[in-house]
């Protein structure tokens, strides 16, 4: 696959990775953002699109022409304990939605371990592995070629990451253990070039002590 890769929430942490890791693999990323949106001076040549992401008519435009989608939002902390349900399962589902619509057929979402569990200390912030977890059944169902990342506590680490090596698993078998988000940003563009992680929830953690094994490997390994 080349060509034009939007990443949506490319303003976050995540989703920057995500872009400047399109950008390393030889993909054109279109960044999808808001308004007032920040990016880092890596990605400020890119292809860029504002709107709101309620806006349907602007979140299809910026779609169209696009190859696939790597959905990085996520609620911000905040007071408004809405948040996890109006970005992490609407706006998941709206993002969905115009992939059907102007025909993305490819889309890799950004979640998180645990996603689905009512009882855990996360969903203090508004019930967010529940609102998650209705995102990724929304993808799921889409009928879209999809993949989720479910990755554990995200690290700002961004150094001798080469020799890390990421613990994939199926769903539901990884409850705690970090990540650096380049990492799970790597893991993303890797996912649109394996086509064996198409249907999967992917969990990522990653640990200094683990041998580098790629996410095709890795997926032979677990589906065998
Ligand atoms: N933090 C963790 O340890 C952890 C663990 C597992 C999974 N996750 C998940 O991993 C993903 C990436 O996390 P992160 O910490 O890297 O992200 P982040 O830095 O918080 O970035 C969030 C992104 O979502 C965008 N966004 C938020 N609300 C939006 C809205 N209403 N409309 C459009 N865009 C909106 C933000 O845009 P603006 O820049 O405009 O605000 C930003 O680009 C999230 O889904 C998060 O829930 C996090």
């Amino acid at each position: 696959m080349t060509g034009i890769v939007a990443v949506s929430g490319a303003s976050g942490k995540t989703g920057y990775r995500a872009a400047e890791e399109l950008l390393i693999a030889g993909f054109q990323p279109r960044l999808l953002l808001r308004d007032k949106s920040t990016l880092p001076p890596s990605l400020l040549n890119c292809d860029q699109v504002r709107f709101n992401l309620g806006d349907s008519k602007a979140l299809d435009q910026a779609l169209i022409g696009t190859e696939a989608l790597i959905i990085a939002t996520g609620a911000r902390p905040s007071i408004d304990l809405s948040g996890p349900m109006r970005v992490d399962a609407w706006g998941v589902q709206r993002q969905i939605n115009s992939c059907r619509r102007v025909g993305v057929n490819r889309v890799v979402l950004v979640s998180s371990l645990c996603a689905g569990r009512w009882r855990h200390p996360l969903n203090l912030f508004g019930l967010i592995l529940v609102w998650k977890r209705i995102g990724e059944r929304a993808l799921e169902r889409s009928g879209l070629e999809w993949t989720v990342i479910r990755p554990g506590g995200l690290s700002e680490r961004d150094c001798n990451l080469d020799t890390e090596g990421i613990y994939w698993s199926r769903a539901d078998q990884q409850e705690s253990n970090s990540i650096p988000r380049r990492l799970v940003a790597q893991c993303c563009v890797e996912a649109l070039k394996t086509p064996t992680s198409i249907g999967r929830i992917i969990e990522v953690t990653s640990n200094k002590s683990l041998p580098s094994v790629s996410m095709a490997e890795a997926l032979d390994q677990l589906y065998s």
